[in-house]
Order: C-alpha cells, then structure tokens, then sequence
C-alpha cells in the first residue's frame, strides 16, 4: 500500500479519545500551516482558525458540538475520553462571505497531518454555532463553518464495504466502530 492509501485509510472519524494525551499549540500550528498552503477558490484565502487546547477552553467548546448521529443510543464521548483539542474554522467575511470548497480542503489537509502525528479527530459540523459565537467571544464578521476535535484516537475504526446501498455507520459489541463505504463501481458512471 502507498504512503497516501495509508494515510487516508488511516484518517477516520475518531470520536473517543487518550484525554489525557494534550495536543500543543506548536503541533495545531503546523497543522494549520498544511490548511495554509491548500488550495483555495480565487485564492481568496478566507478561512480563519481558534486554537483551543486547554482544558478551560476546550470545555467551552464540547458542548456545542453533536456527535455521531447514526448512533441513537450514544450521545457523545465521556470524561476522559473528550478530545484534548479543537480547531475552529471561521469565514472571514471582510474578505469575502463564500468560501466554496475551501474548507473541506483544509479539514482533510489537517485531519492527515493530524494522522501522520499519531492523532486523530472527527470534522463536527453540526455545531450550535451561535452558542459557540457567544462562548468563545467570536466577533459577528467571523463565520463558524465547522470544528475539528482532535486527540489521541482510543477507537478502532474499521472501512466496509456497504450492503444493499446502507451507509449508515454502526458499532458493534467491542465497541469497534464500522464504516460502510460504497464500492468503487458504483461511484463510476460509465456513461
Ligand atoms: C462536512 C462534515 C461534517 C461532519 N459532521 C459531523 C458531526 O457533526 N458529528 C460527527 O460525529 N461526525 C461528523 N462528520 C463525520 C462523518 O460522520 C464521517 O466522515 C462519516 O461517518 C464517514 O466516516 P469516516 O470519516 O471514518 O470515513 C462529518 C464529516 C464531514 C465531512
């Protein structure tokens, strides 16, 4: 297997974690610095990121953040298995209010260099973004689009292949989570 199929094998949505294992701000600034040199639409550059990595802040963060929809009778890590940093990734909308695909660029970018370091995290979208805005004092021209919880994975995650079309993830009595992914035929239109 290449390096790159490594990696992006490698790069699950983690959703429990080492907390005890911290994250410094050096290590998310060498992340950012991969979203950095990311592509970018127009090359307008306009996403912003908070670093939290202390607990007082990341406590601030948790609560904002839902996990793992597909999972009704968990509503999210314990104690002790938190992640240990987020990333906050923000519209500066003084430079301009659409960011096209940039984002998901640079979340994939810092998720595998995340991975390359031995941590691991999930992209949260679904964020109570106005009580975020408030908690962390984020100026109005900031627009939260989306966190990236990061940590030192303490899951397995394992890639299926889906049967009869059912993408929905599960987790099974080891507690190992199961990710269906379509086969490669069905995503190629031979038209
Ligand atoms: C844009 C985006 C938003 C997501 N939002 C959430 C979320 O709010 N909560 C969550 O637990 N997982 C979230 N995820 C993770 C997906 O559930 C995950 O990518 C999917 O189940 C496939 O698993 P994999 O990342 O291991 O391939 C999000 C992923 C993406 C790309």
């Amino acid at each position: 297997m290449s390096h790159i199929q490594e990696l992006i094998r490698k790069n699950r949505s983690y959703r429990r974690f080492y907390e005890e294992v911290s994250i410094s701000r050096e290590t998310l600034l060498e992340l950012i610095d991969l979203a950095r040199l990311s592509p970018s639409a127009r090359n307008a550059q306009t996403i912003k990121y908070i670093l939290c990595h202390t607990p007082e802040r990341n406590a601030l963060v948790f609560p904002n953040l839902a996990w793992a929809g597909y999972l009704k009778d968990w509503t999210g890590p314990e104690p002790g298995e938190r992640p240990t940093a987020y990333i906050i990734m923000l519209n500066d909308t003084r430079i301009f209010d659409n960011y096209f695909c940039d984002d998901g660029i640079a979340a994939q970018s810092i998720m595998l260099g995340a991975v390359e370091k031995g941590y691991g995290g999930c992209i949260i979208g679904s964020v109570e973004r106005i009580k975020l805005q408030k908690a962390l004092n984020i100026p109005a021209h900031f627009k939260i689009i989306q966190v990236l919880a990061l940590g030192k994975p303490k899951e397995e995650v394992v890639i299926e292949s889906t049967v009869s079309g059912n993408i929905k993830y599960y987790r099974d009595s080891n507690q190992v989570h199961h990710v269906p992914k379509r086969p490669l035929d069905e995503l190629i239109l031979d038209l």
